[in-house]
């Protein structure tokens, strides 16, 4: 009994640390969606099936698909379109061309705060991978973690 009255309070102490450590969509990533992408991919865009069917009056527009809510976000991280937000967000530092995705612009108004979100979207992925959909092996798809 005695030790379960020093145990416990400490693992109260602890577990608040460690879940604020953890990146999530609702802490940290949508704040940002909210800041730097609704614009394009809020309420008022189509949804992907209906922007991939007219994608050019879409894109005149400045519409990208809509992206506003955990579930439609997490088609593009790991769902039907699965590896598209890594693609799209890369900052391409380690890749060969080191062209950025064309989405990095928008992460931030500035380098620095573009690092900064890149990082956060790093972190709540997990596993940072920037091949297409159909290259991605089931095991790679795993590794993406994106908690809501
Ligand atoms: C000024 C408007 C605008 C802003 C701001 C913007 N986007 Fe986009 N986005 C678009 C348009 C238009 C497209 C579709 C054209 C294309 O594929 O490049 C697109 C496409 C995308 C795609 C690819 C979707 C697919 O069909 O696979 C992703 C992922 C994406 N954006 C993420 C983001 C994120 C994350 C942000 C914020 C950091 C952001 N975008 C900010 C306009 C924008």
């Amino acid at each position: 009994m005695k030790k379960y009255l020093i145990v416990l309070p400490l693992a109260m102490f602890f577990i608040p640390v460690l879940s604020a450590a953890q990146v999530t969509y609702q802490k940290d990533i949508r704040p940002i969606m909210e800041a730097r992408c609704s614009m394009c991919h809020g309420y008022q865009s189509p949804l992907i099936d209906e922007f991939k069917k007219d994608k050019d009056k879409f894109v005149k527009q400045n519409k990208g698909p809509r992206m506003d809510s955990y579930e439609l976000l997490l088609e593009f991280v790991k769902g039907k379109d699965a590896g598209a937000m890594m693609r799209r967000l890369d900052d391409g530092i380690s890749k060969e061309d080191k062209k950025p995705g064309n989405m990095y612009i928008f992460l931030g108004k500035d380098e620095p705060e573009r690092q900064k979100n890149l990082k956060t979207f790093k972190d709540w992925v997990g596993s940072w991978n920037l091949k297409r959909r159909k290259d991605l092996t089931a095991e790679e798809v795993k590794k993406i973690t994106a908690p809501r």
